[in-house]
């Protein structure tokens, strides 16, 4: 496609230069080219599609055979752009048919057609609101310390940046907290590659995780747009993380882990900041973006503030998983001697 696009673009610019020496020779010159990029293209849809690229390439060869004994009006009529989308089009039906990937519709237990292609009916769930808040695991020794004053030191900046706007500091925040599962899960899966040997349900349970924590970020982006230098920082941001925390894995998943059982403590503590200030009505309590109804199956009505408490319950419940496979660790063990909190929500 890219080389069809920039044999179009070569056509109209060799075109331009071309109608300043006259209309006739404009014209010649121009359905020359024109044919021969056409053709080359068709030649590419043929050699990568088979039969249905052949039938695309020879209704655009067609075409251009026509072009050629068409008047100077008609082509003036035929605006090059229309025929970059029908041959996008082409293209994309071509490829859809030949691969006979189906693309299945989803329907709701009410029979209504499922709108979200990024998550499915059986992926959604009802948080558990019930699950203690407080819950806290205490440093005792050096390790624990360590992750502990590493989070409260992390905290530190982020206070300074976005002080009293929860919003915004959720979604930013929600962009770091997707990472662990991703990094760790990745990692628990190479080992079970290299050793030949089962994970205990650990590979889902984080990468379930990080699903999660993206969830949050796509619920979050619908109620803070973030600004140019915020996405800024958070490409930098991550790009750092993400290093540190797969050497921090690589090194002592127990520490890795402990980290992100600190960092989900005070997850639990913005998101209860964010609550007071929706009740003091300093940020206004909207209606709940549509993909939070679907994904945590919230009742029709719910708002922001029912939203937090959801995402809140999440966080406290990756607080434990992950201040358990802490402990694991800190016990001499490996993840997969216990079987992993499959499902834990
Ligand atoms: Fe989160
Ligand atoms: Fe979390």
């Amino acid at each position: 496609m890219m080389m069809v696009s920039r044999g179009a673009t070569a056509t109209r610019l060799s075109g331009r230069m071309l109608i300043c020496s006259g209309t006739r020779l404009f014209s010649a010159a121009r359905s020359a080219a024109a044919a021969e990029n056409m053709a080359a293209a068709g030649r590419i849809l043929s050699q990568r599609y088979g039969p249905e690229g052949r039938g695309a390439a020879a209704s655009w060869i067609g075409g251009v055979r026509r072009a050629s004994t068409a008047t100077l009006a008609e082509k003036e009529q035929q605006k090059p752009k229309e025929q970059e989308v029908e041959a996008a089009e082409a293209s994309e039906k071509s490829i859809a048919s030949y691969w006979g990937v189906p693309t299945s519709k989803v329907t709701k237990e009410d029979g209504t057609e499922w709108r979200w292609s990024c998550f499915r009916p059986w992926e959604t769930y009802q948080a558990d609101l019930s699950i203690d808040l407080e819950k806290h695991h205490a440093p005792t020794n050096f390790l624990d310390k360590l992750a502990y004053w590493t989070v409260k030191l992390m905290r530190v900046p982020t206070d300074v940046f976005f002080q009293r706007r929860y919003g915004c500091r959720a979604m930013m925040l929600e962009t770091v907290a997707a990472v662990p599962g991703m990094v760790g899960g990745m990692l628990l899966h190479c080992k079970s590659l290299r050793r030949f040997e089962h994970s205990g349900g650990w590979i889902k349970v984080l990468l379930d995780e990080a699903e999660n924590e993206r969830m949050h970020l796509m619920t979050f982006m619908e109620v803070a747009k973030p600004k140019w230098y915020e996405r800024a920082l958070v490409f930098a941001v991550q790009g750092v993380f993400f290093n540190a925390y797969f050497l921090g894995y690589l090194i002592s998943p127990k520490f890795a882990h402990r980290v992100v059982g600190y960092l989900e403590e005070e997850a639990i503590h913005s998101y209860t900041e964010f609550l007071k200030e929706l009740d003091k009505g300093t940020i206004e309590n909207v209606p709940a973006p549509a993909i939070a109804l679907d994904y945590w199956r919230l009742p029709q009505g719910s708002t922001l503030r029912d939203v937090v408490m959801v995402v809140r319950a999440d966080e406290a419940h990756h607080r434990d998983v992950n201040h358990f496979a802490s402990d694991i660790h800190f016990q001499g063990r490996e993840l997969r001697e216990l079987p992993a909190p499959v499902g834990y929500h």
